[in-house]
């Protein structure tokens, strides 16, 4: 980033109100353009993400081929039809861990050489649980450490392959069934814990013949190989991930009441809304659609008394990206909130468990860190002591989740730098604000 930082803090001098919608899914976003690049003919796309990560993924698109282009409506790619071309120059994928792992899977399987390179926070970030995979079909990868900057050379007769994912991440799943795309026979990927299945959804409307069968003990996904895909018109609902800050926001500012309308509801993606549930906040779910084969629904939260409660590890993959803002809801909630299975935190834009346990220690509330997760001990809806600066660590969630915990605290809480909020949530301050919160950003400090 060569913009200085940009410090943020919140407050709310009286009860947020009001009915708001949030940009479009981060997760889906990506996929719609991956998926219209490769496919034939065009494909348009309405309420697409245009946050610095999901950008990131198109300009990569574009180099490999596609061309992508933003109207007054609708976004529109006309897709390469199968044959991707080696890029020119290097894919920058800035801060995205979804675009480098997914982008890899598309590669993987057409006889190309990429070299992905991205900021900080991405160099830092674990490949081998793409390249390993990836390498049984055939692509070889060179990096020091399996890291970013990293160049990878797709296989030029691709094998399919049967994988059990060792990790609940829909991006390695979603990576092998990319690359499955142009691999010949049947890709399976059999995944213990559910996670996010837009992806599957997403390929069968663009044609392509996945079979998903569920047991007690997972799901496994069979994609049958070289599908001929064509573009199709998406809806891109809004972000549950993002949702979820006005949401929080809205429960621990006393007397507030907010609505988020058009949000994405995937089973996959909702348990945000279960672990609230057991906080004991007063949230209202009416699902009254669908965008393509997603559900979208309005969200309403009311302010009121939050419960402590233990929050079970089988909620971790279906609401990885929310534990950051659950933490802020716990720190107000009556006695000791625990979660557990939290290890994929550690690995993603930061290490989310140890930044959000220092910051909320920094802010004066009581917790205790475990290995794979944290025990809160909330403020019983008192305002949190608060007072101090927060380094973000180049995490959007992060910063978020502490600009919304500055909103019911005894003296402001800083965050150090907004700009990362750009890659996921552009607009974010002036949403809040839109509710009746005072954003305070400081962009005169160097
Ligand atoms: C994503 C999957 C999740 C999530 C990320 C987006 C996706 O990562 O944290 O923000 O779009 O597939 P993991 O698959 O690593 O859990």
């Amino acid at each position: 980033m060569t913009a200085p930082p940009k410090p943020l803090s919140l407050s709310a001098e009286r009860a947020l109100s009001g009915t708001v919608s949030v940009p479009g899914d981060k997760s889906i976003s990506h996929r719609s353009l991956m998926l219209g690049a490769v496919a034939s003919g065009r494909t348009t796309i309405t309420g697409l993400l245009e946050g610095e990560d999901v950008l990131a993924t198109a300009a990569a698109m574009t180099k490999m081929g596609a061309v992508i282009a933003r109207g007054d409506t609708a976004w529109t790619v006309d897709g390469v039809g199968g044959a991707l071309l080696e890029p020119e120059s290097a894919l920058d994928l800035g801060n995205s861990g979804t675009s480098a792992r997914l982008l890899m899977g598309l590669i993987a399987a057409h006889p190309i050489t990429a070299t992905l390179i991205g900021d900080d926070s991405l160099q830092a970030r674990p490949m081998g649980r793409v390249t390993a995979p990836l390498g049984d079909m055939g692509a070889t990868f060179a990096s020091r450490g399996g890291r970013l900057p990293l160049t990878i050379t797709g296989a030029a007769q691709p094998m399919p392959i049967e994988y059990t994912l060792p990790v609940a991440s829909a991006q390695v799943k979603s990576a092998v069934l990319l690359a499955g795309l142009n691999t010949p026979g049947d890709t399976i990927v059999h995944e213990g814990e559910v996670t996010r299945d837009h992806s599957e959804r997403m390929l069968r409307g663009f044609g392509a013949e996945v079979e998903v069968t569920e047991t007690d003990r997972g799901r496994t996904i069979r994609l049958r190989g070289q599908p001929h895909l064509s573009g199709q018109a998406i809806r891109v609902p809004g972000d549950i991930s993002s949702a979820a800050f006005p949401i929080v926001a809205g429960l621990i500012v006393a007397g507030s009441r907010v609505t988020v309308t058009g949000v994405g509801l995937n089973p996959t993606r909702t348990g945000i809304l279960e672990a609230l549930g057991l906080l004991g906040a007063n949230v209202g779910v009416s699902k009254d659609g669908a965008a393509g084969a997603e559900p979208v629904g309005d969200i309403t939260v009311e302010a009121g008394p939050l419960t402590a409660a233990d929050i079970p590890a089988r909620l971790a993959p279906l609401m990885i990206d929310e534990y950051p803002i659950l933490m802020v809801a716990a720190a107000f909630a009556d006695g000791d909130t625990e979660m557990r299975g939290l290890a994929e935190l550690r690995v993603k834009e930061s290490d989310r468990l140890a930044v959000m346990a220092e910051g909320l220690a920094a802010c004066g509330v009581p917790l205790r860190l475990l290995d794979d997760g944290i025990v809160i001990t909330g403020s019983g809806g008192r305002a949190i002591p608060g007072g101090a600066r927060i380094d973000s660590h180049l995490d959007h969630r992060i910063a978020m989740s502490f600009a919304v915990l500055g909103l019911n605290a005894a003296a402001p809480v800083l965050v150090d730098d907004a700009r990362p909020i750009e890659t996921s949530f552009p607009g974010f301050a002036a949403l809040m604000q839109s509710l009746g919160v005072s954003a305070h950003v400081d962009d005169q400090e160097r």
